[in-house]
């Protein structure tokens, strides 16, 4: 079993990981835990770091010192990768050079003409909103540190999820613009997320349907577009893009190269806004920091200028989801799309595979996929492979999610960055006080207005909390399976595209999440991550408990399909992939190295951290 990265762009003084040497290392390290409950694992990490802050080793000046101060490291061994300057520094490099790209583009546009009543911008004002937002959302200088832009976690050959395999495979959460601050969850494909309706909750099915992010918080309840509400959150997110105001996006537009397109597109006097003094320093200080004394406003605007910025900021997310929307992101231009419309014959496994996705794994009773669903009782009542859906398609663009939300029982992923922030950054902020004792309540915790989510606009949906709990978004299926031409699957052996799967990124490979829902129950262990009894193993015979045992979906969890049968399911998932009937735009960016080796059933097992030494 060998296992280890491999690709041209590492420079050869650089020590790789080898996965091989690492499952023997975290083996033999296993054992001295056992014999010491002192001990630090160190499964491919370097050792630079253990507790507390330090300062990394690197020479690179922006992620040694940022403006704000020392990084901040507070992690156990195992959960920052070793690689994450150099890693940091190649996903800059490929985000700047799409910047230089959409650029180049903006300005080879023709201004559009302003004509008609209502006035529109004829001819050319799709591509001006589109592009505008394209240039906002591979823009680093949005972030606190002019360090990271929405695509830093957000690569167009990931499907718009995190592009840096060993983040994937280890600490969960990307880290923002103050290192190494990072959140809870894997960063969400963007691809059409803005198809997402505004959060409502249908008092008939008793259930919430809509809104973006994994707990549903952006609602669109102001701007009634749940995507561009969310473009609203990252970019003062203390663990994201860390400005400490709104207004300071604004600012930071105001001085944007592109600049002229934003007024073209939205109105020339859209920056006429006086700024006081200081508001380039407060601009450069992290949201968190305890000079702010929690204010979200430390920019003194006079109530006009506030007015005028947040216009300007709805503007913001209304661009960048006109680039999510636009065919560049959300191409629906995949195998199954062009099967669809009966121009592509899906192979013997494929369509047995959706047969399956659509009978009896049961799939798309969540993942709508424009057709009936009709599974069949579990044998000996029921047969396999069940009927089959005859009809015609009744969507011809179905975004296979039904926009609800449900707890699939995910075990709690000990490697998420989050559990480990309980110490005091740079600049005085706290991540996550509860340390591992956290849980992650999704829907829940955000109708109750709970830490780590947002305040809820609405006080009639409180009631659902507890009902709501542990909930997450159905994720759209499609794209799950997209990774950069030159790693062609996210599948081990590969050479393979490293992603993370889920809301906490526990599961690491497909074949893996195929046979969570068709096994979770089977193999049901009432262990914590890292602790299955002796002679299972983890995610292939074992499934630790559920994170939030409440209002777990038993709709899954013992589906009966053979181990051929997942593999034929993720064979369709691979359908769902942009880019077969056309090039996806910027999917040949990634310059970093495939993965070879290992089985797509234990993918990313060498890694995993054991519950214990997390509440140490
Ligand atoms: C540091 C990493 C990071 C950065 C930077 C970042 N995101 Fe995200 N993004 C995430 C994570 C993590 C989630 C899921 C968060 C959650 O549900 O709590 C997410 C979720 C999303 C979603 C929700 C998709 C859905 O289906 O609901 C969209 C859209 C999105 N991000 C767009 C953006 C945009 C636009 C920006 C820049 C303004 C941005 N992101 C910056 C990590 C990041
Ligand atoms: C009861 C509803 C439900 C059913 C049935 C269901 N899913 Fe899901 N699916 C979800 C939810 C909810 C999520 C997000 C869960 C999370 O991250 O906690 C999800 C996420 C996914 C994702 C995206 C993961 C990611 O990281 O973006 C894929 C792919 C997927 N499901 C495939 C399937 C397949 C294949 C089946 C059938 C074997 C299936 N689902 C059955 C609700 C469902």
């Amino acid at each position: 079993m060998c296992c280890s990265l491999s690709g041209a762009s590492h420079p050869p003084h650089r020590k790789l990981y080898r996965l091989s040497e690492l499952h023997m290392k975290h083996k033999r390290l296993m054992a001295l835990v056992a014999a010491c409950a002192t001990m630090a694992i160190v499964p491919f990490i370097s050792s630079r770091n253990v507790h507390g802050q330090s300062r990394s080793e690197s020479t690179n000046e922006s992620s040694t010192q940022s403006a704000a101060g020392p990084i901040y490291n507070p992690y156990p061994q195992g959960i920052l990768p070793s690689n994450i300057d150099s890693e940091i520094q190649r996903v800059r490099r490929e985000e700047n050079a799409i910047e230089e790209e959409a650029f180049d583009a903006s300005q080879a546009l023709t201004p559009p003409t302003v004509t008609g009543n209502p006035p529109i911008q004829q001819n050319t004002g799709t591509a001006a909103v589109e592009t505008l937002g394209k240039l906002m959302n591979f823009d680093e200088h949005i972030s606190v540190n002019q360090n990271i832009a929405c695509s830093f976690c957000h690569m167009p050959y990931a499907g718009y999820s995190g592009p840096i395999p060993s983040v994937n495979l280890s600490m969960v959460a990307y880290p923002g613009s103050v290192h190494f601050r990072a959140g809870k969850r894997t960063a969400q494909r963007y691809t059409y997320a803005p198809f997402f309706p505004v959060l409502q909750f249908n008092a008939e099915q008793g259930a919430f349907f809509g809104g973006n992010f994994w707990d549903s918080r952006a609602t669109g309840y102001l701007i009634r577009s749940a995507d561009a509400e969310q473009a609203q959150f990252p970019p003062v997110d203390p663990l994201e893009m860390g400005m400490p105001d709104t207004a300071c996006i604004v600012f930071r537009l105001s001085k944007a190269k592109y600049r002229p397109l934003f007024e073209q597109v939205w109105g020339a006097g859209s920056f006429d806004i006086s700024w006081p003094a200081d508001t380039a320093q407060i601009c450069s200080t992290p949201n968190g920091a305890s000079q702010f004394g929690g204010s979200a406003t430390p920019v003194h605007l006079s109530p006009e200028d506030r007015t005028r910025s947040n216009t300007v900021y709805n503007e913001w997310g209304l661009s960048i989801d006109a680039f999510e929307q636009s065919v560049t992101v959300s191409a629906f231009s995949s195998k199954f799309d062009a099967y669809l419309k009966g121009k592509y014959v899906m192979t013997a496994d494929e369509m047995a595979g959706y047969n399956l996705f659509r009978g009896k794994g049961n799939c798309n009773s969540c993942h709508l996929d424009g057709r009936s669903t009709a599974p069949t009782p579990p044998p000996p009542d029921g047969t396999s492979p069940n009927s089959e859906d005859t009809g015609v398609a009744a969507s011809t663009t179905p975004l296979f999610t039904c926009f609800g939300s449900a707890n699939l029982g995910l075990p709690k992923n000990p490697s998420v960055a989050f559990y480990s922030e309980t110490t005091p950054d740079g600049v005085g902020l706290t991540p996550n006080p509860e340390g591992f004792a956290f849980t992650d309540n999704g829907l829940g915790t955000f109708l109750r207005s709970g830490f780590g989510s947002a305040p809820n606009p609405n006080a009639t949906w409180r009631q659902f909390a507890a009902a709501s709990d542990g909930k997450m978004q159905t994720s759209t299926a499609r794209n799950v399976a997209l990774t950069p031409r030159k790693c062609p699957t996210t599948e081990a052996p590969g050479p393979y595209f490293q992603k993370e799967f889920f809301h906490n990124g526990y599961i690491k490979s497909l074949k893996q999440l195929v046979h969570f829902y068709n096994t979770r129950d089977v193999f049901a262990a009432d262990v914590e991550s890292g602790n299955c009894p002796k002679g299972t193993v983890e995610k292939v015979n074992c499934w630790p408990r559920p994170e939030v045992p409440q209002n777990v979906d038993m709709t899954t969890g013992n589906l009966h399909l053979t181990d051929q049968e997942e593999n034929q399911i993720v064979k369709f998932l691979e359908t769902l992939s942009d880019g077969f009937t056309r090039p996806y735009p910027d999917i040949d960016t990634f310059t970093g190295a495939c993965m070879t080796g290992g089985d797509a059933s234990t993918q990313g097992n060498a890694l995993i951290i054991p519950a214990a030494l997390m509440r140490r």
